[in-house]
């Protein structure tokens, strides 16, 4: 038997001043389509902001539904658009911020499993590893590889 670490290097920044403009811009983006999130049930609104490498910001925000599962999470919303408009244009990185009941989340927002396993393939598609920043009140986690955050993933290289 072998046992094995699987360690990610995360950046904490408590303050905006320490990340780039485009990044400061980023979050602004996050955090205001998060904003306009169509949450009625969870009041739990989400924003993810998308930075193209040709200089584009692409946003979504979660869409629930009366029927629940039917609905989508903001950062599959955000990577699913960005995939149909700009199939062959490389993410350069992402945002993604949340409201809870109005207010910024104290904790940062964290993606869920589903939409680390959308955000692993992107990583993928047009082979360039992106990073992510995870917006909370006070603070900032980056992860500079978001496919970091799903070790032993399922991906095009097991089919
Ligand atoms: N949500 C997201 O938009 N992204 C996530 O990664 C976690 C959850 C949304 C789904 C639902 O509309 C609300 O937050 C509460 O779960």
């Amino acid at each position: 038997m072998e046992t094995q670490n699987i360690s990610i290097k995360i950046s904490k920044y408590t303050s905006l001043e320490e990340l780039s403009k485009e990044e400061r811009l980023l979050i602004e983006a996050a955090r205001e389509i998060a904003g306009k999130a169509y949450a009625p049930y969870s009041r739990f609104q989400v924003g993810a902001a998308l930075l193209l490498e040709n200089g584009e910001v692409v946003s979504g925000s979660n869409q629930e539904n009366a029927a629940y599962p039917s609905g989508l999470c903001a950062e599959r919303v955000a990577l699913f658009w960005a995939g149909t408009h700009y199939p062959d244009t490389p993410i350069k990185a992402m945002a993604i911020a949340a409201l809870k009941n109005g207010e910024p989340v104290a904790r940062i927002a964290a993606p869920c499993g589903a939409c680390r396993q959308v955000i692993s393939e992107s990583t993928h598609r047009n082979n360039t590893p992106f990073s992510l920043l995870l917006v909370g009140k006070n603070e900032v986690l980056k992860v500079a590889n978001a496919n970091d955050l799903l070790p032993l993933s399922f991906g095009p290289q097991d089919l």
